[in-house]
């Protein structure tokens, strides 16, 4: 049985002693349309990067919030790159889910979209991990949350690769030693 199987089968779908279920990614998708209005955009008339990544943060605090049914806060973003730039007018969907559920952190992957008004052009134009916080209601303390299930393949894998996204930015964050780094080490030693 993988580790995958073994941590799904501890949580089932209803709430244990400490009020936590295991929950399905479906349950927290959340998806945002905009059009590109003149404020949005640069002196080039392409929507601003600064604008994207405050759309991105609200539709993947939406979504961590969902999960978590709590208050959650930002605690980081990585591998933004703007890969394609969008256009005046054109029509952006965000679309944000969980990926993995730590202990009180949740991983969400928010990817952008772009077409035109007429819905031709269709292009993906950026990604990024976000990384939410759950704080409790009392105390605004960091706060325990419901761990994921993750159903399909590609869920899994996101699953699995979250290990080694968190691992890379706390140490990143000066917040874990190199060689605490369990999950990055077993990639590059694994047969
Ligand atoms: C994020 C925050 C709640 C962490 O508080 P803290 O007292 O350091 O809490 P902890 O050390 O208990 O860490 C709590 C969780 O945050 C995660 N975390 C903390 N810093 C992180 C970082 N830089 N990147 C990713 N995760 C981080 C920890 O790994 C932990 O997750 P886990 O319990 O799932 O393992 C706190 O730093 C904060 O409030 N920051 C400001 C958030 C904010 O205002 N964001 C809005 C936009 S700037």
């Amino acid at each position: 049985m993988s580790n995958i199987q073994k941590l799904q089968q501890r949580y089932s779908e209803k709430n244990n002693d400490e009020g936590l279920r295991g929950k399905k990614t479906s349950e927290s998708k959340t998806v945002m349309t905009e059009m590109i209005m003149p404020n949005d955009t640069n002196p080039l008339n392409n929507l601003m990067g600064g604008n994207l990544l405050r759309w991105m943060d609200i539709v993947g605090g939406i979504c961590a919030g969902k999960h978590c049914e709590k208050h959650v806060v930002t605690a980081s973003v990585d591998h933004v790159s703007f890969q394609k730039h969008i256009n005046l007018g054109d029509v952006v969907t965000i679309e944000a889910t969980v990926t993995r559920a730590f202990n009180t952190s949740v991983e969400i992957y928010v990817e952008v979209f772009a077409a035109d008004v007429k819905g031709h052009n269709n292009r993906r134009c950026n990604h990024a991990y976000f990384t939410f916080v759950a704080l409790d209601d009392e105390t605004m303390k960091p706060t325990q949350v419901h761990p994921l299930i993750a159903l399909t393949a590609e869920e899994q894998d996101r699953y699995e690769s979250a290990a080694r996204r968190r691992e890379m930015r706390l140490i990143l964050a000066g917040r874990m030693k190199p060689e605490e780094a369990g999950e990055l080490k077993a990639l590059f030693t694994r047969r």
